[in-house]
């Protein structure tokens, strides 16, 4: 293998696809959707959608189309290149990430393979190993204590169970009462209006019209109340801020205020206006409850659009990238099981 030859790098989202090559500035993005006609399975086109969710359980031919359509799409043969892929889920079983191996190694023939969980690379995009990851992206909103580029796995709770799809669905509910509108629809509107509020109590929003197939509607207070679901939900007992102080008191508490004073806000449901803000000022608020960080303020980042993808990049970009891999010799002598001693 040439050792020289750039990696491509894959962050396989629920709701889109980021991929690229190590030196790419910026990902190429897709939605995590494949097709069904005829029986075939292919992404894009015509047929029955199918939203690769949870995909590494429920069908690997569905998430290996993924990877061939990203392998295409950068015109690359993956018999070249090193792959860095993300683990879809926290902890990942070790079966799923040997079937991952053994489709990139058998199927795909790539000479090394790099696996590691999306919260750590999105802190190591941010330029960090230390800190509490706040995953809001498209099915749930995690929480993940980093230390030194691990994540600590006592913490981690299920995570809060509203996100991008969730808000979307709220968001779809109340424009169809007033007219045809799609998902889509739906979720252009939200990305373009939603807004988390600093006090919901007294917000005055202002009214903005929005274009459905059939009516134009205008949009007022949907725009900050339904986000508020992030912290008063009908599907949970408590708040985004009660989650970040849950995982925190589980951490060791020589730790916390490290964790606290780097709170790294990434997925696109945390792109929205206010979201950094209106936690900071929830956390604050609950402090006095929490006190040994008494004295502590949280500081609140929200990171980049596509992080997790960009530190995938900067972690394959490393000259010592290579020894940390898995390498195909590594594959054909110990198996696909190396790959949970390997990245654990
Ligand atoms: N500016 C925005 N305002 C509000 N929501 C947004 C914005 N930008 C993106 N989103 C929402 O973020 C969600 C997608 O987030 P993201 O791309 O992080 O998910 P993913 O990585 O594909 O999925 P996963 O949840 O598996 O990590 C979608 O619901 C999208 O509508
Ligand atoms: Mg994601």
């Amino acid at each position: 293998m040439d050792t020289t030859r750039r990696a491509v790098v894959f962050d396989v989202g629920s709701s889109s696809t980021r991929v690229g090559l190590s030196s790419d500035q910026t990902p190429t993005i897709f939605p995590t959707l494949v097709t069904k006609s005829d029986g075939q399975v292919r992404v894009g086109g015509p047929g029955e959608t199918i939203r690769v969710q949870d995909m590494m359980i429920a069908n690997f031919d569905h998430v290996t189309k993924i990877w061939e359509h990203g392998f295409e799409l950068l015109k690359v043969d993956p018999k070249e290149h090193p792959v860095f892929l993300n683990k879809p889920s926290y902890p990942s079983p070790t079966a799923q990430t040997e079937k991952m191996a053994q489709i990139m190694f058998e199927e795909f023939g790539v000479p090394a393979l790099h696996l590691n969980y999306p919260a750590v690379m999105a802190l190591h995009g941010h330029g960090s190993d230390c800190g509490l990851v706040v995953d809001s992206g498209f099915s749930e909103t995690q929480f993940y204590p980093v230390y030194q580029g691990h994540i600590l796995k006592w913490p981690v709770t299920r995570g809060l169970r509203v996100a991008g799809d969730y808000l979307t669905s709220l968001l779809l509910d109340v424009l169809q009462k007033k007219g045809a509108c799609t998902y889509t629809t739906a979720e252009q509107i939200k990305e373009k209006s939603f807004y988390v509020s600093g006090d919901p109590e007294t917000e005055k929003p202002t009214p903005e019209t929005c274009v459905l197939e059939d009516a134009n509607v205008t949009l007022l207070e949907e725009k900050f109340k339904i986000p508020e679901e992030l912290y008063t939900s009908r599907l949970e007992c408590c708040g985004i801020h009660e989650y970040v102080l849950k995982t925190l008191y589980k951490c060791d508490p020589e730790l916390r205020p490290t964790l606290f004073k780097n709170i790294v806000l990434t997925g696109g449901n945390s792109q929205m206006p206010g979201f950094a803000s209106r936690l900071e000022k929830e956390l604050i608020k609950s402090l006095p409850y929490y006190k040994t960080l008494h004295n502590e303020r949280p500081r609140i980042t929200v990171s980049a659009p596509n992080v997790a993808w960009i530190g995938g990049t900067k972690l394959a970009s490393l000259p010592t990238f290579l020894d940390t891999c898995m390498t195909m010799a590594d594959y054909d002598e110990y198996g696909p099981t190396l790959v949970n001693t390997k990245f654990f």
